[in-house]
């Protein structure tokens, strides 16, 4: 049985943030990113890593940014995830601007509002599955006790019920990644940062995790936001923005309709 929260239309509202120090706001884009570069200087060398981009996402689209090696993808993904300081510009994360921040807010909005699943998974090798999903919930810093409910409900749409007791090291890459995913969406991010999650996936597990990433977002709605050289992975998303040489070059229509859009079907 779903849990009974998960029965209305999930993408008509928003889960409570319930963290006092961290205001929430019921509208508006999740991700707002205004003008946004950051350049590396190393020595003499400045890399203009990301130059001028401006984003917003929206709740409940799922948005892919591709672009080729180098393009500034990962740097982007860093930026919007406050792993990392833009050189100039600004960044809203559910209306809480992360510059007004200090380095323990920042790490505490990071880790109630983000969920971030990386190429490498990043599991911790001595927990379970079950275990790195528990260790998540905890430290995302939510009051109530781990939704027992909407785990099983997350193991059965990423087919990972029966792998919970293993150890990373017993599970296949693309167990791992569904993993990991759960792992990222058991606190009921804000939003779901995903950087080259089939990167090392071959392709029918590729496959699978594209498909969970879509679902997640179509029965969860689940905002996301995947990063990807890959354009045939990107198809699958609402939008897909194109980056080159740092700057967002266009953007065009996935696969996936956005909710509450003219077209949308699922
Ligand atoms: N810490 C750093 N110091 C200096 N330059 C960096 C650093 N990190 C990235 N860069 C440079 O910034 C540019 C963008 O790098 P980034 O990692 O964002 O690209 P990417 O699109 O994620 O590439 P890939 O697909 O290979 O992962 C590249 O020219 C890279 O060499
Ligand atoms: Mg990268």
């Amino acid at each position: 049985m779903l849990p009974s929260a998960l029965s209305v239309d999930p993408c008509t509202r928003r889960i409570p943030f319930t963290m006092s120090s961290v205001p929430s706001t019921s509208a508006g884009p999740i991700i707002e990113a205004e003008n946004l570069t950051k350049i590396y200087a190393a020595g003499r060398v400045r890399v203009v890593a990301v130059h001028d981009v401006s984003v917003a996402i929206e709740p409940g689209e799922f948005v892919a940014i591709v672009g080729p090696s180098g393009s500034g993808k990962s740097t982007l993904f860093y930026l919007l995830g406050g792993l990392t300081r833009a050189t100039e510009g600004r960044i809203l994360i559910d209306g809480t601007d992360f510059a007004t921040l200090n380095d323990a807010a920042r790490t505490r909005l990071r880790r109630h509002r983000i969920g971030f699943v990386f190429q490498k998974f990043n599991l911790l090798p001595t927990l379970s599955a079950m275990g790195n999903i528990e260790i998540a919930y905890t430290i995302s810093g939510r009051k109530e006790p781990m939704d027992r409910q909407y785990l099983d409900h997350l193991s059965e749409l990423l087919s990972i019920k029966g792998r919970l007791k293993h150890l990373p090291s017993e599970l296949s890459g693309g167990e791992q990644q569904r993993v990991a995913i759960a792992r990222a969406l058991i606190a009921r991010p804000a939003i779901v940062l995903a950087d080259e999650p089939t990167g090392n996936l071959d392709t029918k597990n590729s496959g699978a995790v594209l498909e969970m990433l879509a679902r997640s977002n179509r029965e969860l709605c689940q905002t996301t936001l995947m990063i990807t050289h890959n354009p045939e992975a990107a198809a699958i998303a609402g939008r897909i923005l194109h980056i080159r040489d740092g700057q967002i070059m266009r953007e065009e229509k996935g696969l996936r309709t956005t909710p509450g859009s003219q077209t949308a079907s699922a």
